[in-house]
């Protein structure tokens, strides 16, 4: 499938469809809030939308609708957000009714997608609209796949001397001859919006599931003599709707691989992309090395030339500064990590920032939580933090100082540049003339 090249990839409307009430889930939190690689399933689709460069975008929601909205109060396109409330839901033809006033009599070229298809990628997107402008204007465009199992898919119904889409038959309204169809309908279509919101009061609920379809709006458009274009998926998998907890896992599967192949391609080395775990939105430098079983969470920026895992996690807030290595059962969070500085083994370090040229012994702890409320701390450059250090938190260590293996440095104990603490509670060692810290 590719975008036609003279026509735009433009939609002034999007209505996205997120209503329904997703039961297959077996959990109370809304289905299009379910998270994906750090996002909600229902951003992934606002992604979608916002390839399209729309001027509105239209969210249909029911169930929830309170917390999908909050979900969306910080989101970056929120002004041109707009929700609908569908109640009770009576099919996509009557979500598409709702959202009537909020259309206006000619919102432009519309486009509908669902809340629940996380995997549709932007460039199918803009290639459906394309192809609506440049071979169906003033008509639809519909997006399809063939599957080899079809079951409870809308089959496409197509004219069998031009090929041209007639119809969508609904799996419970087909005849048996229909049944075996194995294109089928994604639910996806771009309409003109003139002729959109002109059928929509024309729909019936004359059906099996006595639902308002918006299926049929094809069919009003085919007997209009307005053209009709369909663009068949290439990858069909992109067309998984998410019913089910097991849907979801498959659909982050996919996506954490797209986020992969992207670090991948620019040059980020990851040795084992099936024990990897990267968030959207997180930013990685070319030659930064990536060991298995490593979690990291959106927001984090890793500089160039890094190393994390085996075994990490990296919590948001994290930063690691070029040429930063954090290593085996180590975790950050809220965070940054100077250049050169190495945390290799069992640490937490937690509302801290290092310096450059650190080094964390095995088995440091950053205590930034005191019960009540967290606490930062700061190690400044070239400073060498022995084995099993506590640092209580606040405080400080100075540039080039040295705590013992062991040491459990008490809250605010301001530790100097090069100064040398010890002990529990650890205190300053004074150093005579000739003792010699033990480090180079
Ligand atoms: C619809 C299509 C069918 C297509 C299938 C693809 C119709 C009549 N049928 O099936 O041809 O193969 O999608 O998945 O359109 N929703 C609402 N309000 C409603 C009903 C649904 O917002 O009243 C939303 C759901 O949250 C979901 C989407 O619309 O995101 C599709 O709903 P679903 O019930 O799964 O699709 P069908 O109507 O069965
Ligand atoms: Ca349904």
């Amino acid at each position: 499938m590719s975008v036609p090249a003279s026509a735009p990839a433009r939609a002034d409307s999007v209505v996205i469809l997120a209503a329904g009430l997703g039961k297959r889930m077996r959990s109370a939190r809304p289905k299009v809030l379910h998270p994906l690689c750090g996002r909600s399933m229902l951003e992934w689709v606002l992604d979608q939308a916002l390839a399209l460069e729309p001027q509105r975008i239209v969210l249909v929601v029911g169930h929830g609708a309170d917390e999908v909205k909050k979900s969306l109060a910080n989101h970056g396109a929120a002004s041109r957000l707009q929700f609908v409330t569908q109640e009770p839901q009576l099919g996509t033809g009557h979500a598409l009714q709702c959202c009537l006033s909020a259309l206006g009599q000619d919102p432009g070229r519309t486009v509908v997608l669902y809340g629940d298809m996380p995997l549709l990628r932007p460039e199918s997107v803009r290639a459906l609209v394309a192809t609506q402008a440049a071979t169906a204007d003033g008509g639809l465009a519909l997006l399809t796949a063939v599957f080899a199992e079809p079951r409870g898919f809308g089959r496409i119904v197509r004219d069998p001397k031009t090929q041209s889409v007639v119809r969508i038959v609904e799996e419970k309204d087909c005849t048996s001859a229909e049944r075996e169809l194995d294109e089928v309908n994604l639910g996806v279509y771009c309409f003109d919006g003139r002729g959109l919101v002109q059928a929509l009061p024309r729909l019936s609920n004359d059906n099996a599931q006595k639902e308002y379809y918006l299926t049929d709006v094809l069919a009003l458009f085919v007997a209009e003599g307005r053209r009709v274009a369909s663009v068949e998926l290439e990858d069909p998998n992109e067309g998984l709707g998410v019913n089910t907890l097991a849907q979801l896992a498959e659909a982050r599967t996919e996506l954490q691989w797209r986020i992969l192949e992207q670090h991948l391609e620019n040059g980020v080395y990851i040795e084992d992309p099936a024990s990897t775990y990267v968030d959207h939105g997180v930013a990685i430098g070319a030659g930064t090395r990536i060991l298995p079983c490593t979690v990291i969470r959106s927001g984090v920026k890793i500089g160039a030339g890094c190393e994390v895992g085996p075994f990490t996690q990296l919590r948001p807030g994290t930063v690691l500064e070029d040429g930063a290595e954090v290593g085996n059962f180590t975790e950050c969070k809220n965070s940054t990590i100077g250049k050169h500085t190495k945390a290799k083994h069992l640490a937490y370090i937690g509302d801290a920032t290092l310096g450059a040229n650190v080094n964390i012994g095995a088995g440091t702890i950053f205590a930034n939580y005191d019960g009540k409320a967290k606490h930062k701390s700061v190690v400044e450059d070239g400073a060498f933090i022995g084995s099993g250090t506590v640092i209580v938190a606040p405080n400080t260590i100075g540039t080039r100082a040295t705590t013992g293996a062991g040491a459990v440095v008490t809250k605010n104990s301001a530790v100097g540049a090069s100064q040398v603490w010890v002990g529990v509670p650890a205190k300053r060692l004074s150093l005579r003339d000739g003792d010699r810290i033990p480090r180079s």
